[in-house]
């Protein structure tokens, strides 16, 4: 059982009525998964013993649920009853759990996006359903999933298919932008004091130089006499300064790919993809372009590169 109780229930999980005896269904289920997990370290012999007493037991149950459901569907009255008892979350994963109704479209993309998990994670990625709606499941991806390398599109059409194949309701896959994470840069070190080059601030271009929808290198040189290499991305008339390296190999970025569609910016050496406007790595959890701090002054872009 690769699916767990506890993860199809986990966002159902109530309290229990009178506040004392009844356990939550959270409880229920994380009772249920803990006796899976000990079965898991039993003997072979003692495993199948245990093995069959539960599936015995399981299908007693069955068996009578059956009856009951088969009994109560034939009455109008009962019908009603029915339906209703359908909507209470311990009866519906009781019934889902027996195969006597099927799971809700959200139990079973969970149940299908669980089985592809340990695919994507070995590579580095992960998935999460975010919800269902009028046919569309909408997921956010994680790590290696993000991005436009083979690899990533490779991951994604995995979820896809498994999404669209393992859930009748499902005939399409969203995928949502993750929460956004721009490179903060304190407003103090924006600031351009009355001496700008012993702040480390460097006239960089006019701003016509830096076409929008492209990256433009500038060779910037520090008050000390340092060479600096600058990339500045204009995306829809915002800019954005990096240093000219690449956050994987240090591997300048003058030739990268700028994909004003998405937003991204693709490294030409090895394939790396970036958040054009935060410098954020989608290849590379966690990797990062150095974003300079920069300014526009009366047609002047400045960017401070150091003193
Ligand atoms: S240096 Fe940019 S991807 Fe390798």
């Amino acid at each position: 059982m690769s699916m767990t109780v506890a993860d199809q229930t986990a966002s159902d999980a109530r309290p229990s009525t009178d506040g004392t005896s009844e356990p939550t269904f959270e409880d229920l289920a994380r009772r249920v998964d803990d006796a899976i997990a000990a079965l898991d370290k039993l003997e072979p012999d003692a495993r199948g013993v245990a093995d069959e007493l539960k599936n015995a037991i399981e299908a007693v149950h069955r068996a009578g649920l059956v009856v009951v459901v088969r009994r109560m569907r034939e009455d109008e009255n009962a019908r009603a009853v029915l339906f209703d008892l359908v909507d209470d979350p311990v009866v519906h994963l009781l019934l889902s759990l027996h195969g006597i109704i099927r799971p809700d479209p959200t139990t079973l993309a969970n149940r299908v996006l669980t089985e592809v998990r340990p695919q994507l994670q070995s590579h580095g990625g992960n998935v999460s359903l975010v919800r269902i709606e009028d046919g569309t499941a909408y997921v956010r991806l994680e790590g290696a999933c993000n991005g436009c390398s083979m690899s990533s599109v490779t991951l994604r059409n995995l979820v896809e298919t498994a999404l669209v194949e393992g859930v009748p309701s499902v005939t399409g896959v969203e995928v949502l932008p993750n929460e956004p994470s721009p490179t903060l840069i304190p407003l103090e070190s924006l600031r351009i004091g009355s001496d700008p080059a012993k702040e480390g601030w460097v006239r960089a271009a006019a701003t016509d130089e830096v076409v929008e929808g492209q990256l433009t290198r500038l060779d910037l040189t520090t008050g000390s006499g340092t060479d600096v290499q600058v990339v500045v991305v204009n995306l829809e008339q915002r800019l954005t300064a990096y240093l000219n390296e690449c956050a994987h190999e240090g591997l300048p970025l003058d030739d990268a790919m700028i994909d004003r569609s998405n937003g991204t910016l693709t490294c030409p050496w090895h394939g790396f993809c970036y958040d054009a406007t935060s410098g954020e790595c989608l290849s590379a959890p966690g990797a990062q372009l150095e974003q300079l701090p920069m300014r526009v002054d009366d047609g002047e872009v400045w960017i401070r590169v150091g003193t």
